[in-house]
């Protein structure tokens, strides 16, 4: 099957980068990583893709006077790359029309809440804090919102009494490695449509 090329944005630690990176090494998952693109030049993620051979970029949002020109930059280096889609790892800023238009409905990002829940930063701290007794992720695709677009995938994580933040962060953390591969698997296969807010997920 042909492989679904992939940008991959990420400003942290990258272990959603390094999941996708380990399953697509296992042969499970049908994408090729074309970059790993930052925005903080010592992103442990940028070290992750070094070591696996992926190309890698660092894009400075110091060096552009709006959101829209950082991310014109992002899209003109992902299209060289030949990425034909974007996913979001851990990367803290909000993306423009600028690049939503630029991978029309190809654009996916991982949130560490069950989304409408805790969008924005936090997401597990906010769960925790609120005192929920189910947390978990979201995989969803982007639009123009903070974490409002389509949900693809999501996975519950139970809190236990004797939970803390950096406890219920690690469970989700879990989750998030194997649903963000598999939402990439089903987009890559095919097997997503959007119709409305609603992602249909074919067979
Ligand atoms: C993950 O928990 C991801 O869901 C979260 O940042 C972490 C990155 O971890 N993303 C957001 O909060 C986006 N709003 P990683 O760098 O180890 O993949």
């Amino acid at each position: 099957m042909q492989k679904l090329k992939i940008g991959v944005l990420a400003s942290g630690s990258g272990s959603n980068l390094q999941a996708i990176i380990d399953e697509a090494a296992a042969g499970l998952l049908p994408v090729e990583i074309v970059m790993v693109l930052s925005d903080k030049p010592d992103a442990y993620a940028l070290t992750r893709a070094e070591q696996a051979g992926i190309m890698t970029a660092v894009v400075l949002p110091k060096d552009y006077a709006t959101r829209e020109e950082y991310d014109a930059r992002v899209v003109k280096l992902l299209t060289l790359a030949g990425a034909e889609a974007v996913a979001l790892a851990g990367y803290l800023r909000i993306v423009t029309k600028t690049l939503l238009d630029a991978f029309p409905g190809r654009v996916l990002n991982i949130h560490p809440a069950l989304l409408p829940a805790f969008p924005g930063l936090h997401g597990q701290r906010q769960a925790f804090e609120y005192g929920v007794k189910v947390a978990g992720c979201t995989v969803h695709f982007v639009d123009e919102g903070l974490d409002s677009g389509p949900i693809i995938l999501q996975a519950p994580v139970p809190v236990l009494d004797d939970d803390d933040e950096e406890t219920l962060t690690a469970r989700i953390l879990q989750q998030e490695h194997i649903i963000y591969p598999l939402a990439l698997k089903l987009l890559a296969e095919g097997k997503l449509t959007v119709e409305g807010r609603k992602v249909r997920i074919s067979d």
